[in-house]
């Protein structure tokens, strides 16, 4: 499949950001924006889990898809505070970002807890958005192919080619999020065509490539622009409906009909 064919995902991360009133004005927002956009680019937002029956009221039958930050690696059970897969289903969710740099580094989530986690979202029928990057120590010390490949390794070692197939991956330099300093379009083409490398190696070649960190209006048109990177996961940049359609349109410009 070619570049073009795959066409361009934006997907905003709200991270603990959001409350009821505000979500309103912003979800209705991003569902309007997104009524005049190219079909052959999807928008979706990763609300707190708390919201995504707010979501879920105010996005249906609009084209915007939505979904949440992270699942249990359990299907049910005796683990307080944690929400499942298959609840978020309930919802009408079709989105799970998995292993955010976030959980890995606050919450000590391992790269074999979040393939775990990777495969309860397949099971529930969920689009996993695997996230994967190095910290800035490991990009000075050469080693991002090596730190980016093993994550994305874990998580390929436990699915079939038919279940890679399904996965979003998200390259999301550390150094790069929230800080204002997102890596050049040369950086993240580089790594993007390493993933997709291996992704092609499991027969998965076609998985949709985000990139994330510090994507903003300014610079996400020439990001999108590079062969292998198939849009954005989007923090700060998410909470403004302005910004946030400003860079959906961004991805429009870089699309076959744009
Ligand atoms: P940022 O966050 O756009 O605020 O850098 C991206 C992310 O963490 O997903």
């Amino acid at each position: 499949m070619s570049k073009q064919q795959r066409g361009k995902l934006v997907v905003g991360n709200w991270k603990m950001h959001g409350r009821l009133a505000a979500n309103t004005a912003l979800l209705q927002a991003v569902a309007q924006g997104a009524d005049e956009l190219p079909a052959d680019v999807r928008v979706g937002v990763c609300v707190p889990s708390l919201y995504v029956a707010q979501a879920q009221s105010l996005l249906e039958g609009s084209p915007v898809v939505w979904g949440v930050q992270d699942v249990s690696a359990f299907t049910h059970g005796a683990y307080t505070g944690e929400v499942a897969a298959p609840m978020v289903t309930d919802f009408g969710a079709t989105l799970a970002i998995v292993g955010h740099s976030e959980r890995r580094a606050y919450h000590r989530e391992s790269a074999e807890l979040v393939a775990v986690k990777t495969q309860r979202a397949l099971e529930a029928g969920l689009t996993p958005i695997v996230c994967v990057g190095e910290t800035l120590e490991e990009r000075e010390g050469g080693l991002t192919e090596r730190v980016v490949g093993a994550q994305l390794d874990e998580v390929l070692a436990k699915l079939s080619a038919q279940e890679a197939a399904r996965l979003v991956v998200a390259y999301e330099p550390v150094w790069a999020i929230g800080t204002g300093k997102s890596a050049s379009a040369e950086q993240a083409q580089a790594v993007h065509a390493f993933l997709r490398a291996r992704l092609a190696a499991e027969g998965a070649a076609d998985v949709p490539l985000l990139y994330g960190g510090s994507v903003k209006p300014d610079n996400a048109e020439e990001l999108f622009r590079q062969l292998d990177i198939d849009g954005g996961l989007i923090g700060g940049a998410s909470l403004k409906a302005q910004d946030f359609l400003a860079i959906c349109k961004a991805a429009a410009a870089t699309s076959v009909a744009g």
